[in-house]
């Protein structure tokens, strides 16, 4: 495995994932929540939120795809679609792992939306503020990092690293 400079430990997510999910469970209170996981690089964070979230919660997922390696093609692929049964109605939250352009959130943003949910808030670990192309602001972020491309806790570099219990930047030799 090559040589990886640690970000966030696991202590350290774990702490922001628990503030996270008390935080929404602030709004929320007693109305039950629909959370989508966009799939796969959220999958690691929706788990620990859902497990820290003390109200009544459904999950769902979303798979859209618009990375090759390194870099986002700005062309959104919808891979596994919602029902919109599961939507409609619904206090969405969205559930993202890293906000970069911002084209893939305002994909999702825009369909969900079409499902008319009760109401629709985005939920992200980490925010690459810099890098941003598409002028949009999900509502809750764990982390707001530089122009670095990260992997673990769900992200990947071509489908690897994804186990990874903490969050890091591959060193490049
Ligand atoms: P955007 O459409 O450019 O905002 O990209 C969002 C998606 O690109 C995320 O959901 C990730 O799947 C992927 N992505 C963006 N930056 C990184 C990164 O640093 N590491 C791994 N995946 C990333």
């Amino acid at each position: 495995m090559e040589k990886i400079n640690v970000l966030f430990t696991q202590e350290e997510i774990e702490k922001r994932v628990k503030e996270l999910a008390n935080e929404l469970y602030e709004k929320y209170h007693d109305e039950e929540v629909t959370f989508v996981c966009t799939l796969k690089g959220a999958v690691f964070f929706a788990c620990d939120l859902l497990k820290n979230y003390k109200g009544d919660a459904r999950i769902e997922f979303l798979r859209v795809s618009s990375y090759e390696g390194e870099s986002s093609t700005g062309k959104i692929n919808l891979k596994l679609p919602l029902k919109a049964e599961n939507i409609h109605g619904k206090n969405v939250v969205v559930v993202e792992d890293i906000v970069d352009t911002g084209y893939t959130l305002n994909y999702i943003r825009n369909y969900v939306l079409e499902m008319k949910p009760k109401s629709y808030i985005e939920c992200t670990l980490l925010d690459k503020k810099s890098r941003r192309v598409i002028d949009i602001n999900p509502t809750y972020s764990g982390f707001v990092i530089e122009d670095l491309f990260v992997i673990g806790y769900g992200l990947d570099y071509d489908q690897k690293y994804r186990n990874l219990p903490y969050i890091g930047v591959v060193v490049k030799e």
